[in-house]
């Protein structure tokens, strides 16, 4: 998967799936289910480390997980997130960055924000780095609205994002995540935009959706958003075989003869 065939899907109405990815084992499990896009999302911060928000996560955190993400990945197209502070503070810091999360392997990087980053997306986009943008509920910016709040409701509000969408466009963005926002909206900016619109927490008519990996497979339950649909239960399936695997050793069960070498 090229940038060009996930801007091709969107003439085609073809839908892009797209997940996140932090390690090579589930890289190779998400590639043999046939899916499009790879994201090494910051939200590895709370899925992987244990933290309560992406604001502590770092370009060598990035930097390692994009390495093995993109180690592994043979068809689908890796993206990797820009970490809180790898962007805001100037463009030249930001073109750096950017450029070294694709010498770590990515295809393409992914940042937070409208009409701010403009100049960041043109600069990137010039040199040759692919960017896709992410409005809405931005999570690095959780401070700001004092929690996980879907974005846009107001019409002042989905105006801004409907003009930081056209404004990313118009700076190079190749495709846009938009998460967290009234499906009306999304579907607006989807009509609105030549380039692929990625939802989450935004509706069914965007031209693709993303999922974070743990929430999908049920491995992750500390919180839980409307826009999740766990598609399996795996830690209630983890949970059944460490409590088995714990009876089985106690009791003197594990191993059998059949485990054992002679
Ligand atoms: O970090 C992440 O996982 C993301 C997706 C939720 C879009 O940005």
């Amino acid at each position: 998967m090229t940038i060009p065939d996930l801007q091709k899907r969107k003439a085609e109405g073809r839908k892009i799936v797209m997940v996140t990815a932090y390690d090579a084992l589930f890289t190779r499990i998400v590639e043999e289910a046939g899916l499009d896009v790879l994201l090494v999302g910051d939200s590895l911060g709370v899925v992987v480390q244990g933290k309560k928000d992406t604001l502590s996560v770092t370009m060598e955190d990035m930097l390692y997980h994009t390495k093995l993400v993109a180690g592994a990945a043979q068809h689908s197209l890796v993206i990797a997130d820009m970490p809180f502070l790898s962007y805001q503070v100037s463009v030249e810091e930001a073109v750096r960055n950017a450029g070294r999360l694709l010498q770590a392997g990515a295809a393409a990087v992914k940042l937070e924000g409208g009409a701010a980053v403009v100049d960041r997306v043109e600069a990137m986009t010039r040199f040759g780095i692919p960017v896709m943008g992410h409005l809405g509920m931005t999570p690095q910016s959780v401070h700001k609205y004092g929690g996980y709040k879907v974005q846009g409701k107001g019409v002042e509000q989905a105006e801004q994002l409907l003009a930081d969408a056209r404004a990313l466009e118009a700076a190079g963005a190749f495709a846009l995540v938009l998460e967290a926002m009234p499906a009306k909206l999304a579907a607006k900016i989807t009509q609105t935009l030549s380039i692929p619109t990625i939802g989450i927490g935004a509706g069914p008519d965007c031209d693709g959706q993303v999922l974070v990996l743990y929430d999908l497979l049920g491995l992750f339950d500390q919180f839980i958003p409307k826009f999740v649909k766990p598609y399996a239960h795996l830690k209630a399936d983890a949970l059944q075989a460490l409590r088995r695997y714990r009876e089985e050793v106690e009791q003197g069960k594990f191993p059998t003869d059949s485990e054992s070498y002679h």
